[in-house]
């Protein structure tokens, strides 16, 4: 029985030599290790023994199982290894350069930001921040912008109760800070807003900057002093802009600022409507209703405010054709700034 075991183990060394497949293997497995295999036939016969060299013969047949199946599990990883691709690359050479895992980047939409902000910073503003999930109030009472007012409509606004709603603007931090704090003031509060509105001008979250200024004699010139001091610095260059009438409950006189397409140099293209010029900002001079729903006195205080999109200006920055290539997440487009 003792050389029965030992040809057993000779064999099986042999058979696992020349096996090349999983298949192979498991056929292996069954011939000599499976119950009715070669090491139980054998097994069989211990009772044939002599009791005497019974111990023996069974942890000589225990060792050489121990063996087979040693043998078994090596060749079913060197068999795995091979099938994933990685045989061959157990020993790594040393002297190869390493390989350099890829550094994150900043969104450019937080460049963006960044860079507005340390614009108005460099102007004298101070940063002020608020919620995203903000209260009608703020968001429309204290703008001049009563309940069943027009002017909600064009806001498309995600409520979560009715009193309580996702921001459509960054225009609720002109009450907030006005209310808490006296002129002179010289703010800029940069976040994340919401409107139900999608295309390739329009993502339902995007970023807004609020600005404004309150003092004595301020006047519609010091706003568009601030404002082409701000295009100037971020275009690095003298772009066109063009102050457009418009209507906000909580700014009287407004504007519309927009910057000349810089996509199509304004000969028209699909991201300027074929019109030449896109809309960066909204803007005005604070009315006096708004003055008077935080305290201030509009006989004394005057005051400009305006609210960038920023990724308006990012696509015009670095020349995107639709804002929504910034939300899909493409390392390709991602890695380029
Ligand atoms: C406002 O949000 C006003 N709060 C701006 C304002 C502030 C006016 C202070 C007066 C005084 P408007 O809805 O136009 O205005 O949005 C301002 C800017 O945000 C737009 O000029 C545009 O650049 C950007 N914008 C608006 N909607 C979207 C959107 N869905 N996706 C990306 N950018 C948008």
């Amino acid at each position: 029985m003792e050389h029965q075991l030992q040809s057993l183990e000779t064999e099986a060394r042999k058979s696992l030599e020349q096996l090349s497949d999983s298949g192979q293997l498991e056929e292996f497995r069954v011939r000599f290790l499976g119950r009715k295999g070669d090491f139980s036939t054998i097994m069989r016969q211990l009772g044939t023994v002599p009791a005497e060299e019974r111990p023996r013969v069974g942890q000589l047949a225990n060792s050489i199982k121990a063996e087979i199946e040693r043998l078994f599990e090596g060749k079913k990883a060197a068999l795995a290894a091979t099938a994933s691709g990685s045989a061959g690359k157990a020993t790594p050479d040393l002297s190869l350069p390493g390989r350099c895992p890829a550094g994150g980047k900043l969104h450019p939409i937080t460049l963006v930001m960044r860079e507005t902000c340390a614009i108005f910073e460099n102007l004298g503003f101070s940063v002020a921040e608020g919620p995203d999930v903000e209260l009608d109030y703020y968001n429309f009472e204290a703008l001049n912008i009563p309940a069943h007012h027009p002017a909600r409509d064009m806001h498309d606004t995600f409520y979560i109760s009715d009193s309580v709603l996702l921001r459509t603007h960054t225009s609720p931090m002109q009450a907030r800070i006005m209310e808490a704090q006296q002129p002179p003031l010289r703010v800029i509060a940069p976040g994340k807003v919401y409107r139900c509105d999608s295309d390739i001008t329009h993502t339902p979250m995007f970023h807004q900057v609020e600005g404004f200024l309150v003092d004595k004699n301020i006047s519609f010139a010091d706003l568009k002093g601030v404002l082409t001091v701000f295009t100037r610095k971020m275009f690095e260059k003298e772009l066109p802009l063009r102050f457009r009438p418009s209507f906000f409950p909580f700014t009287e006189p407004s504007a519309e600022v927009d910057i000349a397409c810089v996509i199509c140099g304004g000969e028209g293209c699909r991201v300027c409507k074929k019109t030449g010029w896109l809309e960066i900002l909204g803007s005005g001079m604070i009315d006096p209703e708004v003055f008077k729903m935080v305290g201030y006195d509009p006989e004394v205080y005057s005051g400009f405010a305006f609210g960038l999109g920023i990724e308006r200006i990012a696509m015009l920055k670095y020349g995107i054709d639709d804002i929504r290539l910034f939300y899909e997440n493409d390392q390709r487009f991602l890695s380029q700034f």
